[in-house]
């Protein structure tokens, strides 16, 4: 596969990503291409990751220099612990700002490790090499990183982009399936806050993307990481347009934390869940035309998740989605504020709603 280079451009931050296969052996070379220096570095490892990947990434970097840490990722460690666990061993082995850390990881390792180097004397070098479908496309690109607590998902956190971005697809060999789903949902989310050709893109190759075939994972990839470079690059800190990329997770992440964020529902899945909310919302209230919403459907259809509401939820949980719902980062007022669709490709955002409106709804949708 050739090898691709999107570079990141922020206000105060360029970066490259870096797509293809087998760069993990290619390390020292993708530094030194992209004037990358430091001097040690703490290795974030997410401890699922092949051995055989490990190893290759090792022989590709200075032993005296690298120390290593393993990381358990769930939902349930990424949290304060986790962060104090890395910047304790930054403390002891005497890190300076010029030293890097690297995540190899999906999202949760990337998250945490991103945030720990943001707070680590105010700032260390960050480079993130995604090993998951959805940290490829979605959360190694915008320099968001961030942590959940007991009250909600990624509550605290900061901006803070990276120095290099390697997306290396071979890992993604090792992902089980219901993994590679979850990265599909952040897929899907762009071409419908985007770009309709793409959603038709993918509603024809919907299989071949989800067996990981050439050249259609390749594009896939790309066109996802493009759509979210150029939301981010108007909007990095989220003052306007870059609220699109929510569209479906103000449901989704009050599903997983009413969850308890447990296995039953993982951040994929209950994206996927938050996607059909959304939609069937933007439907009912008249936005989006029945004939698209129909389209969304039957493509998740497809899908073959459980993705009807009353499989996962049951009455008594609507008071929580909705306190959960309400405590989202957008919210400005006590109203909920939402991502909705006029179209495939075309979203429409900053919707307050009352949360009375969000009750019938739910309810509707758990009773019907
Ligand atoms: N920062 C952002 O902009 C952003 C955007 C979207 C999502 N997120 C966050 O990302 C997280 C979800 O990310 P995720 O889905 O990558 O979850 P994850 O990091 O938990 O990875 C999913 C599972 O796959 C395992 N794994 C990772 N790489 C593997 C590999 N190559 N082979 C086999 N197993 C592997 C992990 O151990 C874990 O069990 C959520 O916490 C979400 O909030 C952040």
């Amino acid at each position: 596969m050739k090898i691709i280079k999107l570079k990141i451009n922020t206000k105060n931050h360029n970066y490259p990503i870096i797509i293809g296969s087998g760069l993990v052996t290619k390390i020292p070379n993708l530094l030194n291409n992209n004037s990358i220096k430091f001097g040690k570095c703490l290795l974030i490892i997410d401890n699922k990751i092949p051995k055989k990947l490990i190893n290759k990434i090792f022989k590709s970097l200075p032993k005296k220099k690298t120390i290593t840490h393993f990381f358990n990722a769930s939902e349930k460690n990424k949290n304060q612990t986790s962060v104090d666990k890395i910047l304790q061993i930054l403390i002891k082995k005497n890190f300076h700002r010029n030293d890097c850390l690297i995540s190899i990881g999906g999202g949760i390792t990337g998250d945490v490790s991103g945030f720990a180097s943001s707070i680590f004397k105010r700032g260390i070098k960050f480079i993130n090499i995604p090993t998951t479908l959805l940290a490829q496309v979605d959360s190694s690109i915008g320099g968001k990183t961030g942590i959940n607590s007991k009250y909600g998902k990624n509550l605290i956190g900061s901006f803070y982009q990276p120095s290099l971005v390697i997306s290396d697809i071979s890992f993604l060999k090792s992902l089980p399936r219901r993994e590679i789903v979850c990265g599909y949902g952040e897929i899907l989310k762009h071409s419908l806050i985007s770009n309709k050709k793409f959603f038709l893109f993918l509603n024809k190759n919907l299989p071949k993307i989800l067996n990981l075939q050439s050249p259609y994972i390749e594009k896939s990839i790309k066109e996802s990481c493009l759509i979210k470079k150029k939301i981010i690059q108007i909007d990095e800190k989220e003052k306007n347009l870059r609220k699109i990329l929510n569209f479906g997770h103000t449901f989704a992440h009050a599903y997983e934390a009413t969850l308890k964020y447990s296995k039953q529902l993982n951040h994929g899945e209950a994206v996927l869940l938050g996607i059909i909310s959304a939609s069937k919302f933007s439907f009912k209230n008249n936005l989006l035309p029945k004939n698209e919403f129909e389209l969304i459907k039957n493509h998740l259809t497809k899908i073959k998740l459980p993705l009807k509401l009353k499989k996962n939820f049951l009455n008594k949980n609507i008071k929580d989605i909705l306190s959960f719902m309400k405590k989202d980062k957008k919210n400005s007022s006590r109203k909920i504020n939402l991502v909705l669709l006029k179209k495939i490709g075309k979203p429409i955002f900053n919707l307050n709603f009352e949360s009375k409106k969000l009750y019938s709804f739910l309810n509707k949708e758990l009773n019907d």
